[in-house]
């Protein structure tokens, strides 16, 4: 028992030395997509859409939600944001080539229809990030639109 009450007592101390510690917030004020919004020209549904469903992990900027000052949580948040932005950041459109783009398109459509995106976790919390049926329709002909565009751009090999 006695070497419970330590162990018990290190987490503690543990679990309260980190909360000095966080994560660097991902925050860029502004209009951080608009080259995203001007090149793909969703409807103004969509980019609404896009702000509540997925920027908090796929652009430069996040709206923190209250419990990501209390550690661990704000280390879970990062790590998901930092992977999230990985694969996919719509403030970086502008760096992604022709290809990738369309590859992106693709796999936007892919996760969506799949229900993969917006992740479990975050609809959970976020409840209005859930996407309806009528909201995947929208991305997918949003998506096969905005394909064309890319694939008529491309370069012939
Ligand atoms: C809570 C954070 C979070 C939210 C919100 C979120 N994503 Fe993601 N997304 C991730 C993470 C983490 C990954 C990478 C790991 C994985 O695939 O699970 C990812 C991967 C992806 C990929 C895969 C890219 C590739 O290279 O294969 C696409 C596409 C994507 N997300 C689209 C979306 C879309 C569209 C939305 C909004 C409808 C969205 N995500 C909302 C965290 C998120």
């Amino acid at each position: 028992m006695k070497l419970l009450k330590k162990i018990s007592l290190g987490v503690v101390l543990v679990l309260i030395a980190m909360q000095f510690y966080s994560p660097t917030k991902n925050i860029s004020p502004g209009n951080h997509t608009q080259i995203f919004i001007k090149e793909t020209n969703p409807s103004p549904q969509l980019k609404a859409l896009f702000e509540t469903s997925c920027y908090d992990c796929h652009s430069n900027n996040t709206a923190y939600p209250w419990y990501n000052n209390i550690a661990p949580i704000s280390y879970w948040i990062g790590s998901h944001v930092k992977e999230g932005k990985k694969h996919l950041n719509f403030s970086e459109w502008q760096t992604y080539s022709i290809d990738k783009k369309d590859h992106l398109l693709e796999e936007i459509e892919e996760m969506v229809v799949q229900e993969d995106m917006p992740l479990t976790e975050y609809t959970y919390l976020h409840s209005n990030s859930k996407l309806t049926d009528e909201e995947v329709g929208e991305i997918v002909a949003w998506v096969k639109q905005t394909r064309i565009i890319y694939q008529l751009g491309k370069q012939p090999k």
